[in-house]
């Protein structure tokens, strides 16, 4: 099955970063449509769209925005979240790069929607160059009559100002992002209060991720029950996916869902295979927080049907045998790479990204880092194994934000289907520094 494409649909059109040949190419025409509708409307299209937000936890949007508070004479908010820092994601940064006024289109729209006159993109301070990007986008986009005051003769008024952070992976999780973005340290905030009734300044507020955002007008255009029509069951419309790793052709993917595991990595049309003719080893499917796939669970489920480019199916199995979709983050690791290394690795990564404000994530991340250390480096005890399990299971559900899981569950996976792996470093540490692990393609059975 090919896959369609919406939001990619023209991003080889020469010139299409600026305003000319966006417009050329269709572009606002959404606004012109929904600036004649209802907020209502454009609510309920988004609702029968079916599209779940793409910021990895899949939350129908739709459903989102009728949430909003709308108390009289209180300012409301829409915030993009461009911080996109979670390893083996970066499809938010091809679609800015290379699309900036898909973005600026869809801030315009879903603000009127939600009745915001004030919005932001609040971006990751590593993608500076982006800054840029937008705000030339945004500049064209007042002189061309769709920012600003009474935009297109509407009576609507609509700001739009781009917020770099400083570089902090926490500022991802919507209400840390709310806290930096009012000049705080970026620390997650208990809930409830949901931001929908408090969040920036204490107002309404709703947080939607960049290609969330970037879909929305293609909704208007084309109408929700159409784009409800593209995909399998709950998993409507298309998917950016960004993949790297040990693959032939690493890149940015714009999938129709419901496509198969297999076809995307093998086909040319997407992955291309793996790189080097070696043999598929493991997969993380939605970013480094979803658990890691063995090579056995990946084209298939444990049930023996075929994997699909879904939500639903790429989680069935649940934590035994499934993973998530998460953010798109597809990383494929070949027959050479070392799961403890990589778990290490992941570690590291949150026990540095913790904001510290909860001991079970603050401490929690530092002892898995520690203890995958020692055994990466060959001085690991056999019951660290169960060790690093206990530690993630103390982690998990019980911080402020999602953080905490999202440093558990890549532990955690990793040794519910590698642990021969955890075992043979421990035990031959100098086999372990000198090669690959031998006996990984004999999966033993998966246990709770
Ligand atoms: C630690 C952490 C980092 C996150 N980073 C991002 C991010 O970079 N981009 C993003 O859209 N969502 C991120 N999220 C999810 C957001 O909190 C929020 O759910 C999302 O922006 C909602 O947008 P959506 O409904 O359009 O998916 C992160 C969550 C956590 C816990």
């Amino acid at each position: 099955m090919a896959g369609k494409k919406i939001l990619l649909a023209n991003d080889h059109v020469e010139g299409i970063r600026y305003y000319d040949a966006y417009r050329k190419h269709g572009g606002y025409t959404s606004v012109e449509k929904a600036l004649k509708m209802t907020s209502d409307d454009i609510v309920e299209e988004v609702k029968k769209s079916g599209l779940r937000g793409r910021g990895g936890a899949g939350f129908p949007t739709g459903m989102k925005w009728s949430f909003l508070a709308k108390p009289e004479g209180v300012p409301r908010y829409l915030l993009c979240n461009a911080d996109e820092s979670e390893p083996g994601t970066f499809k938010d940064r091809y679609l800015m790069e290379y699309m900036p006024h898909s973005l600026v289109e869809g801030m315009i729209v879903s603000s009127f929607a939600l009745g915001a006159n004030t919005s932001y993109i609040y971006i990751r301070g590593e993608y500076m160059w982006i800054v840029s990007i937008l705000e030339e986008a945004i500049a064209e986009a007042y002189k061309n009559g769709w920012l600003g005051k009474n935009i297109q003769g509407s009576g609507y008024d609509l700001d739009l100002y781009v917020t770099p952070g400083a570089g902090a992976y926490i500022c991802g999780e919507e209400t840390a992002l709310i806290e930096s973005l009012e000049g705080k340290r970026g620390n997650p905030r208990m809930k409830p209060p949901f931001p929908a009734i408090k969040g920036l300044w204490g107002c309404p507020t709703v947080v939607n991720n960049v290609e969330t955002i970037a879909t929305v007008p293609h909704i208007i255009n084309m109408g929700g029950d159409a784009y409800a029509g593209i995909g399998v069951g709950r998993s409507t419309g298309t998917k950016l996916i960004s993949a790297c790793g040990n693959i032939r052709k690493p890149g940015v993917y714009e999938i129709e869902m419901g496509i198969s595991v297999e076809e995307f990595i093998y086909s040319d049309e997407y992955c291309g295979g793996i790189a080097d003719g070696k043999k598929l080893k493991a997969m993380i499917a939605g970013g480094s927080s979803v658990p890691i796939l063995p090579h056995n669970l990946i084209t298939k489920t444990a049930a023996g049907e075929p994997r699909l480019m879904t939500y639903e199916s790429l989680a069935d199995g649940g934590f035994i045998s499934g993973t998530m979709l998460g953010s798109g983050g597809f990383i494929i690791y070949d027959e050479d790479q070392c799961i403890v290394h990589n778990t290490y690795t992941l570690a590291r990564f949150y026990h540095h990204e913790s904001c510290g404000q909860c001991s079970p994530c603050r401490e929690g991340t530092g002892w898995m880092e520690k203890v995958l250390h020692r055994i990466e480096n060959g001085h690991g005890k056999m019951s660290d194994i169960d060790l690093l399990v206990d530690v993630a299971k103390k982690i998990e559900g019980n911080t402020i934000c999602p953080l905490g899981d999202a440093a558990a569950w890549p532990v955690a996976a990793a040794i519910r289907h590698f642990r021969d792996e955890f075992e043979w470093h421990i035990q031959e540490p100098e086999a372990a520094q000198r090669g690959n692990y031998p006996h990984w393609e004999n999966r033993p059975e998966v246990v709770a």
